[in-house]
């Protein structure tokens, strides 16, 4: 008996855990909608939904729904792009329409029921696309280039050479990184650069001119 008592608490225990703990972390790519979802309660069980906003240097924004009055309320929401998906009583989901650079954040769906709470929270993480660029900037030397992209993509080359790479910040949160490298000798004739990001990883590859002609004019 006592070690039955100990389980049922233990078990208590867990699925108190359950309820209150489910954190996603979750990118998302700019310009494009999200839609986050509550924790699957079934509707009827609900007594008060409530959806939490923090995003960084911004008063942190409530909108909550009572199910009894079937009242919405909203506390410090200012960002019209995000709004509830229908009224809460068809779909307790929030949308982010169209989802901007400035939405990193915590973003937390609260539902209060008679069995207890449930949250289910995303750190929704803002992706942006970098545009990629490759050039020979002069003898033997390669620039590669991750414009404005968030997070800041990787860079790497076939075959290696020998490289300086640099990272720019951006003040809306982007980084522009750029790989510049040479190659001695005459035996690498053409390079691929390779940028990798969570957004989708891309290959450039450029052959490399000895600049010969230019060379002898120039003599
Ligand atoms: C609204 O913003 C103020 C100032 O940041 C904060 O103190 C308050 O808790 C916010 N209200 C809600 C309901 O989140
Ligand atoms: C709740 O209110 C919305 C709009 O205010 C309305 O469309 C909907 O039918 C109402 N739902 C219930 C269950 O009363
Ligand atoms: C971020 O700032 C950089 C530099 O001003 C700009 O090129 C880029 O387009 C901006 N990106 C976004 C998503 O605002
Ligand atoms: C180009 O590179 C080769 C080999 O590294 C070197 O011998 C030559 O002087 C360079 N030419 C110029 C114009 O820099
Ligand atoms: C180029 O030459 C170097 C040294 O002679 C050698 O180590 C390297 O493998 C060569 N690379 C290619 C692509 O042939
Ligand atoms: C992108 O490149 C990175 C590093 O090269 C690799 O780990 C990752 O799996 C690649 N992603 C895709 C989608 O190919």
């Amino acid at each position: 008996m006592h070690t039955l008592g100990k389980m049922s608490a233990l078990r208590l225990l867990i699925s108190i855990i359950i309820m209150v703990s489910v954190n996603i972390s979750w990118p998302v790519l700019m310009d494009t909608n999200a839609v986050l979802c509550c924790p699957p309660i079934a509707f009827r069980n609900l007594i008060v939904i409530t959806w939490e906003i923090i995003i960084r240097g911004q008063p942190s924004c409530t909108k909550a729904y009572r199910k009894e009055t079937n009242e919405t309320k909203e506390a410090n929401c200012t960002d019209e792009r995000i709004t509830w998906v229908s009224t809460p009583d068809q779909n307790s989901d929030l949308q982010i329409h169209p989802v901007a650079i400035t939405h990193d954040g915590y973003y937390r769906c609260m539902m209060v029921t008679p069995d207890g709470i449930f949250h289910r929270g995303y750190h929704l993480q803002v992706l942006v696309t970098p545009e990629v660029t490759l050039f020979e900037s002069r003898n033997r030397t390669a620039v590669c280039k991750a414009v404005a992209g968030k997070p800041a993509a990787q860079i790497s080359w076939i075959p290696e050479g020998d490289c300086a790479t640099k990272q720019e910040y951006w003040g809306n949160g982007t980084v522009t990184v750029k790989s510049m490298c040479h190659w001695e000798g005459h035996n690498v004739s053409a390079v691929t650069c390779h940028v990798s990001h969570l957004t989708g990883n891309k290959s450039l590859y450029i052959k490399l001119n000895s600049h010969k002609c230019l060379f002898l004019v120039e003599e």
